[in-house]
C-alpha cells in the first residue's frame, strides 16, 4: 500500500514538474522551496497527509476514467438502433460507489487530523529554543531574547530541538513560513502568533514571506540555517563577541563611511545603536543580502546599497549612496564583510 502511494505520488509529482518545468527551470533551485522535500516533523506530517490526497484522488480518477472507456467502448451505440429494456438505478453498484466515496474521504480526512494535533502539540519550554520574528516591509528582524542576539533574515536553530517562534509585525500584515520544515503563521501588527517548527537535519532552509505585504513581497525572503547543537552553540558564542573593528586599513575608512553615513539606522553591537534597518552585527558571515534576494558577495553588497530600490522596488526608507566614490564604496563593503 505504502509503495502504491509512493508511486501514485511520484507519478502525479513527476507530470506536476513536467507541466511547470519552464517555471521552475527559471528559478534558483540552490534552497528549494518546496513541501515535497520535508525536513522536519512538521513538514513530514504535511507531506503524508499531502501524499495520501493525491493516492486516494488517483485512484479515484483512475477508476472512473476506465469505467468511462469501459461504457464508451461496450455501450457504443450502434446504428439507429434503440437499446431495449432502458432502467434506471443499480443499487449495488449504487452501494459499492458510496462506499468508496466514504472510504476515500476517511482516510483524506485522517491525515490532516493527525497534522493538527502534531501542529498543535507545544514543546515543553525547557526544550525549545525561543526565537522572535518581526515582519518589516521588506525584511525580518530575528531575535533570541533568551540569548540577547539580534539579526535580520537569517535564523540559526539548532537540529533535532523544537523552535518557538512568536511572530509579530512592525507595519503591515505579513507571514512566516519555512516550506521544508512545515512551520508557517501570520505576523501580525499588535499581536503575537506562536508556533513552532524543527529541523531534523543540517542545512540551509529557505522561506518567505506569505501574505501580500506590498511591492517587494516576493522578496521578502528568509533563510533558517539548522546547524548540530554544538555548532549552534559555537554561532552563538561568536555572537556574543562579534568582530566590531576593521581588520585592514581600507576597511578602517569603510567603519568611518559607516559611521557618517549607516549608523543612525543599523545597529552594529558595541559600535552603533540605529534600528530603523536590520541589525548588522556580524553582516559577513550571513549568506544572503537584502531581505535574502542577494547572495552576499562585496559586488552584490555595493549593488545593494548604491540603489537599494533598484533591488526591491518601493522600498523608500534606505536611501541610494551611490554617490560614493567607487573607492568608497568598496572600502564600505571591505567593512561590512569583515563583521563576523
Ligand atoms: Cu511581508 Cu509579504
Amino acid at each position: 500500500m505504502r509503495r502504491l502511494r509512493k508511486l501514485l505520488t511520484g507519478l502525479v509529482t513527476a507530470g506536476l514538474t513536467l507541466a511547470m518545468g519552464p517555471l521552475v527551470l527559471a528559478q534558483e533551485l540552490k534552497h528549494p522551496q518546496t513541501l515535497l522535500q520535508p525536513a522536519g516533523p512538521q513538514a513530514e506530517t504535511l507531506y503524508e497527509a499531502m501524499s495520501w490526497d493525491i493516492a486516494v484522488i488517483t485512484v479515484i480518477f483512475v477508476a472512473v476514467g476506465l469505467l468511462d472507456a469501459f461504457i464508451m467502448v461496450k455501450f457504443k451505440r450502434k446504428g439507429d438502433e434503440v437499446p431495449e429494456n432502458q432502467s434506471h438505478g443499480h443499487p449495488r453498484a449504487e452501494m459499492i460507489a458510496w462506499a468508496g466515496l466514504i472510504i476515500g474521504l476517511v482516510i483524506i480526512a485522517l491525515h490532516p487530523l493527525r497534522a493538527e494535533s502534531v501542529f498543535a502539540r507545544t514543546p515543553a519550554s525547557d526544550q525549545t529554543v525561543r526565537v522572535e520574528v518581526i515582519g518589516h516591509q521588506w525584511w525580518w528582524e530575528i531575535k533570541y531574547p533568551e540569548l540577547g542576539i539580534v539579526t535580520a533574515n537569517e535564523m540559526h536553530i539548532p537540529t533535532g530541538v523544537p523552535v518557538e517562534i512568536r511572530a509579530t509585525s512592525a507595519d503591515v500584515i505579513h507571514a512566516y513560513g519555512v516550506p521544508r520544515l512545515g512551520g508557517k503563521d501570520d505576523a501580525l501588527p499588535g499581536r503575537v502568533t506562536k508556533f513552532w517548527f524543527q529541523a531534523d537535519e543540517p542545512g540551509v532552509y529557505q522561506g518567505q514571506c506569505y501574505e501580500l505585504c506590498g511591492a517587494s513581497h516576493a522578496r521578502m525572503l528568509t533563510r533558517v540555517i539548522a546547524q548540530s547543537p554544538a555548532d549552534f552553540e559555537a554561532w552563538v558564542a561568536s555572537r556574543k563577541n562579534p568582530v566590531v573593528e576593521p581588520q585592514n586599513d581600507v576597511a578602517a575608512r569603510g567603519q568611518q563611511i559607516f559611521m557618517t553615513n549607516c549608523s543612525f539606522c543599523h545597529t552594529i553591537d558595541g559600535k552603533s545603536t540605529g534600528t530603523t534597518g536590520p541589525n548588522l552585527t556580524a553582516l559577513g558571515t550571513r549568506t544572503s543580502i537584502g531581505g535574502g534576494d542577494l547572495e552576499m558577495n562585496k559586488e552584490n553588497l555595493i549593488t545593494w546599497f548604491s540603489d537599494p530600490e533598484a533591488v526591491k522596488p518601493g522600498q523608500k526608507i534606505m536611501p541610494k549612496f551611490g554617490t560614493l566614490s567607487a573607492e568608497d564604496k568598496d572600502a564600505l563593503a571591505e567593512y561590512l564583510l569583515g563583521l563576523k
